[in-house]
């Protein structure tokens, strides 16, 4: 399976379309509005200011593209994964209603912009089919039913099963007109649309700091400035934010197979598990790849990978038996919220000029098209519909009880500081592998590469202190805690840590 130079795996887009060439930001400059984050969220709200006229920077600390946007599964979707009425009961009918509407925009615009931008990014139309899983279901399809047509979506109907040749599912929900796309392609075509606007786009460049006060500006790992009149932060997690609580971060696995052309119905498929299987197909010249992700679980929680990838593929044989070759597995990082919408909109009400889009939890292809919509009309000073729904500050509606497993899970692993290393010495360390070694009062986090060099780092998250684990399939250190993730060598992945591991002292 395709590994990167740094092990972590790659996934059928990043292996299918080669990311956005490199263009470092070289001097400092000023602008109407820098985004930073340059994934689908970034992009699309470029796209959008740029047509109004904005002049626009997107800087990205790696390549255009090479965010979580490119380990998506690209399924384009109004049937709300959390459920509408869950989020009916969270938010309330009219919020239901408005965010089943957001969905079905977003999709009409992706439509609508790969249409008129001539971007030839596969999209298309398609059915969505909910199902009930065989093992463990979750959800309340009746329920489901009900709720989808209160909040306006009536053409969602019943049917007796998904369309899987030879795999029963049971009755099914039908949510038509739902879309997929390749995704790398659509970011390349809105990319170029974005420059065509007179946008520019900086990828290696790394924003180490922004400011809001008098005048907005944003610093660079290379001691540049951005001067801006808008600060948009579109980088999953909103960099130098304290929102880690309300955004749980799980890590998703997806596994890609060959199957015969036109073998399976062009549709998304998803089931009620907990975690739920999501399933499409993507066209190849001579083939389809069908590409089939779940099982996850709470970044840094857990550290069978491989175990994972071994389950979805027994799952998709038995229910699609003409799966011949497996040829892609891969997994990434989601920002889940408390009552299943995401946060999009101004960063506090101190700071005017500031704005985020995350939270996107599996929706983050429509989501981060809702942000990119809603972010810009802010910023152009427009009336948005759907500002109430995606409000930051919004407080938790879920209940209590319905929440207490995922403080839990935060905090439950402070515990790592008082238990002993995984292994007594580095010498037990094999090439390939990384384990933490208690070393007096501390932990370090040791990894030795294939030649056999021994990398050590501090264990201790440069989040909020909790003890990080090794992730053997993606070869990083993963927190536990709040979901940061880190190299081997140290270097920040995924916030919320801004920083990477600390360098050990010498008597260490
Ligand atoms: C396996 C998987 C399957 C998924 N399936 C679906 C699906 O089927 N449908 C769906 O709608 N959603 C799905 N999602 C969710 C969706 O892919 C993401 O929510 C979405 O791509 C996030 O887009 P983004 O632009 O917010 O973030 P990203 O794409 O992560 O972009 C953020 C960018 O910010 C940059 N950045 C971070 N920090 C800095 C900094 N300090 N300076 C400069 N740049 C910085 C990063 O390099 C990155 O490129 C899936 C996610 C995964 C992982
Ligand atoms: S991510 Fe918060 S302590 Fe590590």
């Amino acid at each position: 399976m395709a590994k990167s130079d740094e092990g972590k795996t790659v996934s059928y887009w990043e292996a299918s379309e080669d990311l956005l060439a490199e263009n470092t930001l070289g001097e400092s400059t000023e602008t109407d509005v820098c985004i930073i984050g340059g994934g689908i969220a970034g992009l699309t709200t470029a796209y959008y200011l740029t047509k109004a006229g904005k002049r626009v920077i997107v800087i990205d600390d790696g390549l255009i593209g090479g965010g979580e946007t490119s380990r998506t599964t690209a399924h384009l979707s109004n049937a709300i994964d959390d459920r509408i009425y869950r989020i009916e009961k969270w938010h309330g009918a009219e919020k239901a209603r408005l965010a089943g509407e957001s969905h079905g925009r977003a999709i009409d615009e992706i439509e609508r912009i790969a249409s008129e931008e001539q971007i030839d990014c596969d999209f298309r139309r398609v059915d969505g089919y909910l199902f009930e899983a065989a093992d463990r279901s979750e959800d309340d399809l009746n329920e489901e039913f009900e709720a989808a047509h209160r909040i306006g979506l009536s053409a969602v109907e019943w049917v007796e099963r998904a369309p899987i040749t030879g795999y029963d599912t049971g009755e099914a929900l039908r949510f038509p007109r739902q879309g997929q796309f390749h995704v790398l392609k659509y970011l390349s075509g809105l990319a170029r649309a974005i420059e065509r606007n007179g946008g520019r786009l900086f990828s290696n460049t790394r924003a180490i700091e922004w400011k809001s006060e008098e005048a907005p500006e944003v610093k660079t790992a290379n001691n540049q400035t951005i001067r801006a009149q808008s600060i948009v932060l579109a980088t999953n997690y909103p960099i130098m934010s304290k929102m880690f609580a309300k955004l749980p971060p799980y890590r998703t696995y997806v596994i890609g197979a060959r199957v015969p052309k036109d073998s399976i119905e062009k549709a998304l498929f998803w089931d009620t598990a907990d975690p739920y299987r999501y399933v499409r197909t993507q066209p190849e010249n001579d083939y389809d790849v069908l590409i089939v992700g779940g099982e996850d679980h709470h970044t840094g929680q857990a550290d069978d990978g491989e175990q994972r990838f071994a389950r979805l593929w027994q799952w998709t044989r038995e229910r699609f038996p003409m799966a011949e070759e497996l040829l892609y597995e891969w997994s990434g990082q989601v920002l889940e919220t408390h009552d299943g919408l995401a946060f999009i909109g101004r960063f506090s009400s101190g700071e005017p000029n500031v704005y985020l889009i995350t939270g996107d939890s599996g929706m983050g292809m429509t989501h981060g098209t809702i942000g990119g919509m809603l972010v810009s009309d802010l910023i152009l000073g427009r009336e948005n519909p759907w500002a109430e729904v995606y409000e930051p500050s919004r407080l938790a509606t879920q209940s209590i009880t319905e929440a207490v497993p995922e403080i839990i899970s935060s905090t439950v692993p402070y515990v790592d500081w008082i238990t002993g290393g995984d292994v007594s010495s580095a010498d037990e360390i094999k090439p390939g592998e990384g384990a933490i070694i208690s070393h007096g009062t501390t932990k370090i986090a040791a990894y030795r590469d294939e030649d056999g060099n021994l990398h050590r780092r501090s264990a201790v998250c440069a989040h909020l202190g909790c003890i990080v684990r090794f992730n053997s399939l993606e070869k990083t250190w993963d927190c536990p805690c709040h979901g940061s993730r880190y190299g081997v060598d140290g270097h920040a992945i995924n916030t919320p840590a801004f920083t990477g591991l600390a360098e050990l002292k010498e008597e260490s």
